[in-house]
């Protein structure tokens, strides 16, 4: 009874946030499209109605770039422009983004954010194959995907080294996390006077970025405006655990994906194991027994312990011994899972930066424990996910679903009635989730080849 009660506020919260062609994380706070946002969303929206579910990833893909980029926000023209910074006439797409192929009918932001869609795509189809045959969705998705995976791997991995770098911490999704501090602090931030940020009318300003920060970002998103948002050198690049391996977990749905249009999928799942052999080489330190991010203007990793580098947990041929690092990591004094703390922190709880309630700075996020726990499943931690599932359900009720909340508490923080929260509440609710467990993948041919962004298309 419990869970039907939570099961029906969850798609409440989904209704409501539902605008008729794609769901707004937040009423108040984030009034537009986003794109992993909307990936999550999708994952929960499956368990209540699919058509709804594949009408999200196909508003999203419809707003594409002719490079392949998928935009991080697609502006509704409804809302009024002062409702959300940076609005469209800051990204300026349809002009600035000519050269990159920006549509001219609808307006968006110019950077990404990770790649969650074909694995929200493969599960989507998989909660209804017969409906999503009979509407030819995996069809008409799949060259759009495949076109996004080899944007991402041929523009943007200028270094050749397998991954794929971030040029803005909003790219990445946890804005605001220590682990960027050292990179940002190379950008001078825009002047204060020089825009107005908008979120602050809806949160507590202790919950959301300084305004420092926030100057820092602006400036790095008009720079990439101002130079046509072509991928070259620029001042902020980082590979980051976490978007690679949802990068290299939505390779393996490509696979999955392909084999089921009619395509051999096998090329899909060797370029996401090159991408799983990148991460382990380039961001796995042994003897923290985690993943780091990596600052290609000097090269260095990153020593901070964010929930980022507890993501890679998700792959299925993570080798045995990175796995079971990763799972001591997670319930060690870093992140206090099964002891200090109800729900994996964003950020290390003994880090000098960590803060319990600001952005992505300590407090814990319903996505980020979502994708552990289907980690800690992936490598057959079943008793571990069931009290770590327990846990989200109980903390995504008391909070109305709130964006994030204090990992020792469990207090709410950022907007409520959120959409991912709500989503992934219903994901974690359906029985059925189970039958789409990450399956087995065919060993690799060979994972100590350097990574290569041949597309599989044409291999
Ligand atoms: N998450 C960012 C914001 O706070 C942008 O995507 O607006």
């Amino acid at each position: 009874m419990r869970a039907k009660l939570l099961r029906d506020r969850a798609v409440r919260v989904l209704d409501t946030n539902w605008t008729g062609a794609s769901t707004v994380p937040s009423r108040t706070l984030y009034p537009h499209q986003w794109s992993w946002d909307s990936a999550f969303i999708a994952i929960g929206l499956r368990h209540v109605s699919p058509p709804r579910a594949q009408q999200e990833l196909e508003t999203l893909l419809s707003a594409q770039w002719g490079d392949g980029r998928v935009p991080h926000i697609v502006f509704n023209p409804a809302v009024e422009p002062a409702a959300y910074f940076p609005s469209p006439d800051f990204w300026r797409s349809s002009t600035a983004g000519l050269a990159a192929g920006a549509p001219s009918t609808v307006q968006t932001s110019g950077i990404v954010q990770p790649p969650v869609h074909a694995l929200a795509a493969w599960l989507v189809h998989r909660a209804d194959p017969e409906l999503s045959r009979s509407r030819g969705f995996l069809p008409r998705l799949f060259p759009k995907l495949a076109a996004w995976h080899d944007y991402l791997l041929r523009r943007r991995d200028l270094h050749g080294a397998g991954l794929v770098p971030v040029v803005h911490p909003w790219e990445q999704g946890m804005d605001n996390s220590p682990c960027w501090d050292a990179p940002l602090s190379r950008v001078t931030p825009a002047p204060p006077g020089t825009f107005r940020r908008a979120d602050l009318a809806h949160s507590a300003a202790d919950d959301r970025p300084t305004d420092t920060d926030y100057g820092r970002y602006v400036r790095l998103a008009a720079d990439y405006r101002d130079g046509a948002y072509a991928d070259g050198p620029g001042e902020f690049a980082v590979e980051d655990p976490s978007f690679n391996a949802l990068l290299a977990a939505s390779e393996h749905a490509l696979a999955q994906i392909a084999a089921e249009t009619g395509v051999a999928g096998a090329a899909w799942h060797t370029r996401a194991e090159r991408l799983t052999a990148a991460l382990v080489r380039r961001l796995f330190d042994p003897a923290a027994g985690m993943f780091f991010c990596r600052d290609l203007r000097d090269g260095a990793l990153v020593p901070e312990f964010g929930v980022s580098g507890l993501i890679p947990l998700i792959l299925p041929t993570l080798p045995r011994e990175v796995a079971a690092a990763l799972v001591r990591t997670a319930h060690g004094p870093h992140f206090g899972l099964g002891g200090a703390v109800r729900l994996v922190p964003s950020h290390d709880l003994r880090g000098a930066a960590f803060d319990p309630r600001r952005y992505w700075r300590g407090p814990a996020w319903f996505n980020t424990n979502w994708l552990v726990e289907r980690g800690l499943r992936q490598h057959g931690e079943h008793a571990r996910a069931a009290r770590l599932r327990a846990a989200l359900l109980d903390t995504a009720g008391a909070t109305d679903f709130a964006e994030y909340v204090d990992p020792y508490t469990g207090a709410g923080y950022g907007a409520r009635g959120f959409g991912w929260t709500a989503a992934l509440t219903l994901d974690l609710l359906s029985g059925a989730r189970h039958e789409d467990a990450p399956e087995a993948v065919p060993q690799p041919p060979d994972v100590s080849s350097s990574a290569s962004s041949e597309s599989p298309a044409q291999s």
